[in-house]
């Protein structure tokens, strides 16, 4: 049976789809999932007794659950490396050697953000816990009904220019979701992935600058960018977040865009036979 964390969000609703056919059980928090002839078990990663009951009889887990975007930080930590911990005591009282993690091309970067730092913490007790572990690190990921992309079409909307922080001239390489799924598929029958890391990117290498123009001409909008140099962004950042905790522009997100999210998928593509779509076909579906 394959056991599935964070099956109700936006990677999981297309994970499950995709498993529809096979043995799966998902682990959910609300009563209304919405799954319909999915096995689930309800609980929570940061609660023992659930995980026991969801690790029961799984012959491997797909761990997705994780705290994206939060307002305090200390939930990163607690739901992304605490989780990851909790998870693996269950697995280890339960008898479940394999477990496919999906991580984030943000864990690499040189300035880690909040979420960033939970992430790569999360892989240190995987690669350290003797568990069968695969890691994929996805970059961001783009697709039908994803978050991520409302909330860039939300900001795109919000200020009659676009401001970008620094020169918009790193390099990212975004994945659609179901390129990010098949990585996954591809990861469970094949033993030679074990013990790996994967990047998992898409097939187009973007400066940020292209990537917002080309969204902006998808979803026509005619905007002027504004680039903020990071030098005046920091100080802000700063500032901001003295005022109030949840200043919406972090120091660490400041620091860390710098480095961006570009890497090599060569080794996906030689193990798991990895072929992602372009940005241009990904946003056409
Ligand atoms: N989206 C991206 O661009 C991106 C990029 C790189 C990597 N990733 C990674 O891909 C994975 C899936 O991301 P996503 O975009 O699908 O995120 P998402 O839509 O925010 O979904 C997060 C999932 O985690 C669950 N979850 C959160 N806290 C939990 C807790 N305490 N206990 C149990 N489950 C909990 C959520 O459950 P509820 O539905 O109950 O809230 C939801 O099912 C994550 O590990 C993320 O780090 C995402």
């Amino acid at each position: 049976m394959i056991a599935i964390t964070g099956a109700t969000g936006f990677l999981g609703r297309h994970l499950v789809e995709k498993l529809r056919n096979k043995n799966i059980k998902c682990l959910v928090r609300k009563e209304d999932h919405g799954f319909k002839n999915v096995k689930t078990i309800k609980g929570d990663i940061n609660d023992k007794k659930s995980l026991d009951n969801f690790t029961k009889g799984a012959e491997i887990i797909i761990h997705l659950a994780a705290v994206i975007d939060h307002k305090d930080k200390e939930e990163y930590k607690k739901v992304n490396t605490e989780g990851t911990k909790n998870l693996i005591k269950a697995c280890k009282k339960n008898k479940v050697k394999r477990i496919i993690f999906v991580s984030s091309m943000a864990s690499t970067k040189t300035h880690l953000d909040d979420y960033g730092k939970s992430k790569s913490e999360a892989e240190k007790l995987l690669l350290n816990s003797g568990l069968d572990v695969t890691i994929l690190r996805p970059s961001f990921i783009y697709g039908k009904d994803s978050n991520s992309m409302k909330k860039l079409l939300e900001f795109l909307h919000k200020f009659k220019v676009i401001p970008i922080v620094g020169d918009g001239e790193y390099k990212f390489r975004p994945v659609h979701v179901d390129d990010v799924v098949n990585s996954i598929v591809l990861c469970i029958n094949n033993k030679n992935s074990i013990g790996k890391i994967y990047n998992i990117l898409g097939k187009t290498e973007l400066t940020f600058n292209e990537f917002i123009d080309m969204v902006c001409k998808k979803y026509n909008i005619k905007k002027r960018k504004v680039h903020i140099p990071i030098s005046i962004c920091l100080p802000i950042s700063s500032i901001g977040s003295m005022i109030t905790k949840n200043f919406p522009l972090k120091k660490t997100f400041v620091l860390s865009i710098k480095s961006g999210t570009t890497g090599s998928i060569d080794l996906a593509e030689r193990d798991l036979k990895y072929k992602p779509m372009s940005f241009s076909e990904g946003l056409k579906k």
